[in-house]
């Protein structure tokens, strides 16, 4: 069995982090209580295609990809180079620049529902320049929705609406404290799936509801007709209907997850892999409701920061000259044959569930308490055998069959490590940390 990786100077800058930013990172998504804390790497030093080395020098596969910022792979040479170039005519300059119209314009031939186009830095702010749109456009208050959205406080208000003695927020630990209380009951969540929910909603609130934002996907394509449904609903309450594609969108289809389904929204948020690891976020919609936004306090001075532009318009062409839909339904196939492979060699009984662009491992236990302590230990033991991973797998067209070998061979042994940790009840001795802390968890499934 592999020594476990020396990961002292991560721990080092972890520790020196504490005294100096609360919460120790940006994003909750990079605590080290997220992860095998203690075993997997907390800082990196630099990442080049599928892979990343930390401060310590241990080289990692990265199955998470900043979150799914990234795309076409760490540090990728085109998206680079054009951005290397922009640097050198300015970043930021006094006037507009002329790339905000070019990537305007590309999103417009690549996503069905973009005529017109604002951006942002991020998508969570994206998010909320959409709720500001759509409610300035309809002069109504209230938003349905359903997914992860961001921090901002339009969204995060909803925590209200949760029995705090549950502990039912979306982040364990993590309260709603500096959102307004008045803000309480203007945005209220819905259950994906359920068209009956969200039809009392809207009878509920008949007339203020501006908006129904939702992820269209997330691990699993909806029940066939439950998006036009969505949109029917929408239409007939004449509410806009946002699709948050921060997350699904650009793997699936370079359109998007409306591109795949046919579902086309009234408006849409992207951001993350859009380029390819620079800040960059975009809402795009129908004239008839983006165009109002210009009678809007809606403005930014980083919004037309031209890095981040050149660099999404250079990432959106390469994953149309890449043939990166084709490929990323290549590499999630092979990645969950792999991973089956690798559960039912172990002997234990799960499999890679999901859609192809977002497999992870589901695995059968005998009892669901012990969840978060298996999590634990197959990120612990990937993280072992040089493999940066949740339970679940984010690929980017940098990966190849040899990145997704080594993974199945380290996946197997770390089944092998939980097979044998089940059968003993032992999980909690082959644990060299604390069990992951509840892993994101949004407002509603
Ligand atoms: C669907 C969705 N919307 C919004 C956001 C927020 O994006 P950001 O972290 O860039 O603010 C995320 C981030 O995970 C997301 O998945």
């Amino acid at each position: 069995m592999p020594d476990f990786p020396d990961i002292s100077k991560s721990l080092e800058l972890y520790a020196r982090a504490n005294k100096l930013i609360p919460g120790r990172t940006q994003l909750i998504s990079r605590r080290a209580s997220q992860f095998a804390n203690g075993v997997s790497p907390v800082y990196a030093d630099h990442a080049k295609g599928s892979r990343f080395v930390d401060v310590d020098g241990n080289e990692y596969i990265d199955w998470v990809n900043a979150v799914g910022a990234v795309i076409l792979g760490h540090a990728d040479d085109v998206v680079d180079r054009a951005v290397k170039a922009q640097i050198d005519r300015g970043s930021l300059y006094t006037l507009n620049g002329p790339l905000e119209i070019d990537l305007a314009e590309e999103l417009v031939e690549t996503i069905p529902s973009a005529e017109m186009v604002r951006y942002t830095k991020a998508g969570g702010e994206a998010c909320a320049v959409a709720a500001r749109i759509a409610r300035g456009t309809t002069n109504r208050d209230v938003i349905l929705f359903c997914g992860y959205h961001g921090w901002h406080d339009w969204y995060q208000s909803a925590n209200y609406l949760v029995d705090p003695e549950s502990g039912e927020y979306p982040f364990a630990g993590i309260e709603p404290t500096g959102v307004p209380r008045a803000l309480a009951g203007t945005a209220i969540p819905f259950t994906y799936g359920d068209t009956a929910m969200l039809e009392a909603l809207f009878d509920e609130h008949a007339g203020k509801v501006a908006a129904v934002m939702m992820e269209p996907v997330r691990s699993e394509l909806p029940d066939p007709g439950y998006l036009k449904a969505v949109q029917a609903l929408s239409r007939k309450n004449g509410a806009v209907l946002i699709f948050d594609e921060v997350s699904c969108g650009w793997r699936l289809r370079v359109g998007g997850v409306q591109e795949y389904l046919g579902v086309t929204p009234d408006m849409t948020v992207v951001a993350k892999a859009m380029s390819n690891g620079y800040p960059m976020g975009a809402v795009v919609g129908s004239q008839e409701v983006m165009e109002p936004a210009g009678r809007m306090f809606v403005s930014s001075s980083y919004w037309s920061d031209n890095t981040g532009l050149a660099a999404s318009l250079t990432t959106i062409r390469e994953l149309k000259k890449r043939d990166s839909e084709r490929r990323f339904e290549e590499i999630g196939e092979s990645l969950r044959t792999t991973i089956d492979q690798a559960i039912t060699d172990s002997g234990l009984s799960g499999r890679c569930a999901g859609l192809y662009t977002n497999p992870g491992v589901a695995l059968d236990l005998p009892d669901p308490r012990l969840a978060s302590a298996v999590a634990t230990l197959f990120i612990q033991e990937m993280a072992r055998r040089g493999i940066h991973t949740y339970m679940g797998f984010k690929a980017t067209l940098a990966h190849t069959e040899e990145d997704i070998r080594i993974t199945g061979r380290a996946a197997s042994e770390s089944f092998s490590v939980i097979k044998k940790g089940l059968d003993a009840g032992n999980l909690d001795e082959l644990l060299q940390c604390d069990i992951k802390k509840e892993p994101f968890r949004r407002l509603v499934k």
